[in-house]
C-alpha cells in the first residue's frame, strides 16, 4: 500500500464512527429545531453581549468559546489564568451572579444577561480589594497562577458569609488547587480578609 493511502481499518472505523455521530447529532439538532421552532446558532461567529465588572462588552465569537477565552483572548482581560483548562484547578474562577464558576468550562454565550466579575475588576483603581490586600499581607502566593482564582473564591465565600467559619472558608475554597502548596497562607489570607471585610 502506498504512503499516500495509509489508512487502517481502525482508522476507517474511527472515522466512520465519528461521521455517524456527527450526522446523528446534526439530525437531532435539526429535529429539535423543527419541533421547537428555534434556530440553531453557530458554528460560525455570533454576537455575544457580556456584562463584565459592570461594563458591557460586545463580542463576535463562536458559540463554543469559553468565558475564559472570550475575556482573555478577545477582551484583553487576562487577570484570570488558564491552568488546567478542564475544570479541575480553579485558577480561572470568576463570579457569575454571585456564584463561583470555572470560566474555562463555561460557555461565554450561556452567561449573557448575567453579572460577571473577574479579578480584573476587583480593585478600586490603585487601591487593592481587601481580599487582594490580605493575600499580600499573608504572603499567600508563590508562582501566583492559582492566586486570581483563590482571590475570587475567597471574595465569593466572604460576600455570602461575612462571618464565615473556618469550615465555610475551607468549603468555599475546596474547588481551588495550589500546586506550589501555599494552602496554609491562602487560608490565613482568607481569615484576615474576613476580619477586614467584616470590620
Ligand atoms: S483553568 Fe479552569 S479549572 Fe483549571
Ligand atoms: S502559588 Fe503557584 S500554584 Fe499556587
Amino acid at each position: 500500500m502506498s504512503d499516500s493511502f495509509n489508512f487502517s481499518r481502525r482508522d476507517f472505523l474511527k472515522t466512520a464512527g465519528v461521521s455517524s455521530l456527527v450526522t446523528a447529532v446534526a439530525n437531532v439538532g435539526e429535529a429539535e429545531a423543527q419541533a421547537t421552532g428555534s434556530q440553531p446558532i453557530g458554528p460560525g461567529e455570533v454576537p455575544v453581549q457580556l456584562m463584565v465588572n459592570g461594563k458591557r462588552i460586545d463580542l463576535k465569537i463562536e458559540p463554543r468559546v469559553t468565558l475564559l477565552d472570550a475575556l482573555r483572548m478577545r477582551a484583553d482581560m487576562t487577570g484570570n489564568k488558564r491552568v488546567c483548562d478542564r475544570g479541575a484547578c480553579g485558577a480561572c474562577t470568576m463570579i457569575v451572579d454571585g456564584r463561583t464558576v470555572y470560566s474555562c468550562s463555561t460557555l461565554a454565550i450561556e452567561v449573557q444577561g448575567k453579572q460577571i466579575r473577574t479579578i480584573d475588576g476587583l480593585s478600586d483603581g490603585t487601591k487593592l480589594h481587601p481580599v487582594q490586600q490580605a493575600f499580600c499581607d499573608a504572603d499567600g502566593l508563590m508562582c501566583g497562577f492559582c492566586t486570581p482564582g483563590f482571590v475570587m473564591a475567597t471574595t465569593a465565600v466572604l460576600e455570602k458569609h461575612p462571618n464565615a467559619t473556618p469550615e465555610q472558608i475551607k468549603k468555599g475554597l475546596d474547588g481551588n488547587i495550589c500546586r506550589c502548596g501555599t494552602f496554609v497562607r491562602v487560608f490565613e489570607a482568607a481569615l484576615k480578609a474576613k476580619g477586614v471585610l467584616h470590620g
